[in-house]
């Protein structure tokens, strides 16, 4: 199956900067014909609103706070197309023993995981009342294998890539398709300081929407991706010892 985004109404969650910002461009030049931007900071989706007037509504959008998500699902019934794309890495390198892995994995887990599963339980009514849609999820090749620098963060992005089997199985009937993205290092704010070449947000952005509207169910959106993502189908076991190797 495929999902074309023509003509259709979609929310990209993390709107204002990095691959959010990116998704917007990409979805509005693929012709969709309303985006609601999420932010949890109105004034940071100033730019992007002069840049597309009333094709861009802006959305106060924190995905861990219940208030803003009734907000917006009231102030959206026509979505057709949920990007979960709002993430965080909040802790970042460190031995396996470091304690900040509790405490920055606690606030990954409120925004990657239950973030994203609670925009899709409050948006799956209102996608099957509009036909379906489709639904897109941003994990990472960390959600594939655990990458070291990103101990927490990659268990954070495992439980959002297993949300994302769950909402596939799951919203089948109710006809809503489900992606799943896994970027490599793309050259956003997060991924400052990152020792790896970089992708660039709007390059990704079109991988990852050419990968929906291919109908593509797991979207590998750079090269290093692409590589991971081979070995990962191929031989999830091999991919780890891999990983290891990269990290001695
Ligand atoms: N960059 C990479 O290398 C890479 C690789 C794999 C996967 N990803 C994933 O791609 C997605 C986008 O990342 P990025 O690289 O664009 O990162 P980024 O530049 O740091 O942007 C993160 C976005 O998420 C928003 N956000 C954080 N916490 C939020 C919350 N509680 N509610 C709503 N929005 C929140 C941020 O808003 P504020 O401006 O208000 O903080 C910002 O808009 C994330 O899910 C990330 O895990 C990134």
């Amino acid at each position: 199956m495929s999902f074309r985004i023509k003509g259709t109404t979609a929310l990209v969650t993390g709107a204002n900067r990095g691959i959010g910002e990116a998704i917007v461009e990409a979805i509005i030049a693929a012709g969709a014909a309303r985006v609601y931007a999420g932010a949890r900071n109105l004034t940071d989706l100033d730019v992007l609103a002069a840049r597309h007037g009333a094709r861009l509504v802006p959305v106060k959008l924190d995905v861990t706070r219940p208030a803003d998500i009734s907000a917006a699902v009231a102030g959206a019934p026509d979505l057709q197309l949920l990007v979960n794309n709002a993430g965080v890495a909040a802790h970042v390198g460190g031995s396996f023993t470091d304690a900040r892995w509790i405490e920055a994995g606690r606030e990954e887990m409120e925004v990657n995981f239950f973030g994203t599963l609670s925009l899709t339980q409050a948006f799956a009514p209102v996608l099957a009342r509009n036909g379906g849609g489709a639904i897109v999820n941003l994990g990472s090749v960390a959600s594939l294998v655990n990458f070291p620098l990103f101990v927490a963060y990659s268990a954070s992005k495992a439980a959002a890539h297993s949300i994302t089997q769950a909402a596939r199985i799951m919203l089948k009937s109710q006809g809503t398709q489900v992606f799943g993205v896994y970027p490599g290092p793309i050259d956003t704010r997060m991924a400052e300081g990152v020792p790896f070449d970089k992708t660039s947000a709007p390059v990704a952005a079109r991988a990852i929407v050419e990968g929906i509207e291919a109908g593509t169910e797991e979207i590998f959106p750079d090269p290093m991706s692409r590589s991971m993502g081979a070995a990962y189908l191929a031989d999830p076991k091999g991919l780890e010892r891999q990983v290891a190797a990269m990290a001695a």
